[in-house]
């Protein structure tokens, strides 16, 4: 077992527990949270609509986004929690450089995310595409 598969063990059960004993957070605003999702650079990783880039925000079924107490704590483990561990792929935000009222409105503005890529099956060239690629590595192997 990794050192990272070990870390996300552990935080999503210390994640588990948090959402469990959490009180009510209150709402964002998903205007002001479009200005600080560009404003921080998360489009740069989770594309304009959280559909492209380095891990989808919309269509997971993920438990992260699912409730904002949990969102909250995805975005503070490293941040303020464990700011001794190396950084995987995502940056720390904790509290100071986020604070919470703002990151509930980032939260409230990936809420408003609408799944609206086509399904790659649905486009015929992209069928062509992945026969072709399939077909080049079976000549290579
Ligand atoms: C440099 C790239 C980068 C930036 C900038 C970034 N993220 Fe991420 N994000 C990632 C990666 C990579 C992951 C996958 C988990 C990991 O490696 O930490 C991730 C995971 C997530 C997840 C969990 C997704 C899931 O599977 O449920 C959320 C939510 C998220 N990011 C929100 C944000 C928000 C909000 C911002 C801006 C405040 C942001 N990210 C900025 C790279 C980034």
């Amino acid at each position: 077992m990794t050192l990272s598969s070990k870390l996300a063990i552990v935080f999503l059960a210390l994640a588990a527990a948090f959402a469990g004993g959490a009180s009510a957070q209150t709402a964002g605003d998903p205007a002001r949270g479009k200005t600080l999702y560009f404003d921080h650079g998360c489009y740069g990783c989770h594309g304009y609509q959280g559909q492209t880039g380095a891990r989808n925000l919309v269509g997971t079924n993920s438990p992260i986004i699912a409730k904002p107490e949990v969102f909250l704590f995805f975005l503070r483990q490293r941040g303020n929690f464990l700011p001794m561990i190396p950084s995987t792929a995502m940056p720390r935000f904790s509290e100071k450089a986020l604070p919470d009222p703002q990151a509930l409105d980032i939260y409230a503005y990936i809420k408003t995310f609408k799944l609206d890529a086509p399904d790659v099956a649905s486009i015929p060239v992209m069928g062509q595409i992945e026969a072709s690629a399939a077909r080049a590595y079976q000549a290579g192997r």
